[in-house]
């Protein structure tokens, strides 16, 4: 049969409607129009309108990025049947608004991570797509990287036993210069938190998709530098100084976290944003009564592997390319050993969001997933400030 077997079917297009063009911007336009390049669906992302609130920012950006058109009131989307999905790529500080208010228009959704600022906005997230019975999903974009699906693969055959241990190290280093402005990561009030919400949420998703509920945690988080020069981000991780005047950083710039597992494994959680040299260190290891895995996001193909069954003497970790057909969404790209990257991530999530707008179902993470990340960190964050250990309640 050949390769294009599947050919360009009668699909259902899915109108979307994208709100923030930056960083996640470029990362989820890029998986719209990809996917079907790669993947055999029944449903077709249409790039149908993007927002920005400067003009002639989101004019370029639109045309740069493929979409149809551009409105600069994310308002405007709801009130257009010609939308089936808003897609929210701004600052956290926005999403329950826009969520909430794109349930009640009776859109389907995908809200970047973390889901809002606090747990009780994200409840009210949960509760309005819930009610309006759309299909919601979050992007935390980790969970489908192939290694960390053959992972869940190996735990749920029962490969590695009973799990002991989830530890998790998410460190990156671009904030450490005091010169670098005080962007919306690094206000509370837009951001909700630092490298607890933006960094140790990721491996909050794994810990959860991985091994299972935590039940019980135990947080310590600093910020280093205090005061920083007013500015903005400006793509990706880079931003400009508008200001020499300063103001408070108001969020952790590192976090480190104990946690309990329902079945009884134990978590260890690090996430900073003064790891110097790692540009993107999101690692974890797992240990069972089996055996081991360990991944690390700069490697993101290669899975390490350690089996106790293995003879004696040949005993090791062994390093598995997850490119082999037998590797989740291997099919979908190229030949064994031809790696994929940090943007097919976005697409395999995308792909996981049309494949449930076509089978009605809701995806996995959903909102639920969203809530009880958000619950886990302000536990954490509750958990700093009263200086003991905390029960995770949902
Ligand atoms: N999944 C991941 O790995 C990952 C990585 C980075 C960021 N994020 C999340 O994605 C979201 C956006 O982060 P980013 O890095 O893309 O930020 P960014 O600063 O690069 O981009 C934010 C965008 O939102 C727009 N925006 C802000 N307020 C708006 C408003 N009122 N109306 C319309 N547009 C508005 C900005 O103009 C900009 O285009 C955040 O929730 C962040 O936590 C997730």
């Amino acid at each position: 049969m050949s390769e294009y077997s599947g050919g360009k079917r009668d699909m259902k297009k899915v109108r979307i409607g994208m709100i923030g063009y930056k960083f996640m911007g470029k990362a989820h336009s890029h998986a719209y129009r990809d996917v079907p390049f790669y993947f055999d669906l029944d449903t077709e992302p249409v790039l149908q309108t993007m927002v920005g609130r400067d003009e002639q920012a989101v004019k370029l950006a639109s045309e740069k990025l493929g979409w149809q058109s551009y409105e600069t009131d994310w308002r405007r989307l709801l009130e257009r049947d010609d939308i089936d999905v808003i897609d929210i790529g701004t600052p956290n500080h926005m999403h329950a608004e826009i969520a909430i208010a794109a349930a009640k228009a009776g859109k389907h959704i995908l809200c970047e991570k973390p889901l809002a600022l606090n747990v009780q906005e994200a409840k009210e997230i949960l509760d309005a797509v819930q009610k309006a019975g759309v299909i919601h999903m979050v992007s935390y974009n980790y969970r489908f990287a192939p290694a960390i699906q053959y992972a869940k693969h190996l735990i749920s055959t029962g490969a590695l036993g009973s799990i002991y241990h989830f530890r998790a190290q998410y460190l990156q280093d671009w904030i450490m210069d005091p010169g670098f402005p005080l962007v919306w990561r690094l206000r509370k009030e837009i951001g909700g938190s630092g490298a607890l919400g933006d960094l140790m949420a990721h491996s909050i998703d794994l810990a959860r998709f991985l091994v299972g509920e935590i039940s019980e945690v135990s947080g310590m988080m600093e910020t280093f530098i205090k005061q920083r020069p007013i500015g903005e981000m400006t793509g990706g991780l880079s931003a400009t100084v508008d200001s020499d005047s300063k103001g408070d950083v108001t969020v952790d710039d590192a976090t480190a976290a104990l946690a309990r597992f329902e079945n009884g494994a134990l978590g260890v959680f690090e996430a900073t944003r003064f790891g110097r040299g790692n540009r993107n260190g999101n690692r974890m290891e797992i240990n069972g009564s089996k055996g081991s895995i360990r991944w690390d996001m700069e490697n993101m193909n290669q899975l390490e592997l350690y089996l106790e069954d293995d003879p004696r003497g040949m005993q090791g970790f062994r390093t598995i390319d997850c490119t082999e057909v037998e590797h989740p969404f291997a099919k979908a790209y190229w030949p064994a050993g031809h790696g994929i990257g940090y943007e097919h991530t976005f697409i395999n999530l995308i792909h996981e969001l049309m494949r449930s707008i076509s089978t009605g179902t809701v995806p996995s993470p959903n909102f639920e997933d969203g809530y009880r990340n958000q619950v886990i960190l302000e536990t954490i964050e509750r958990s700093n400030i009263e200086r003991r250990w905390l029960n995770v309640s949902y």
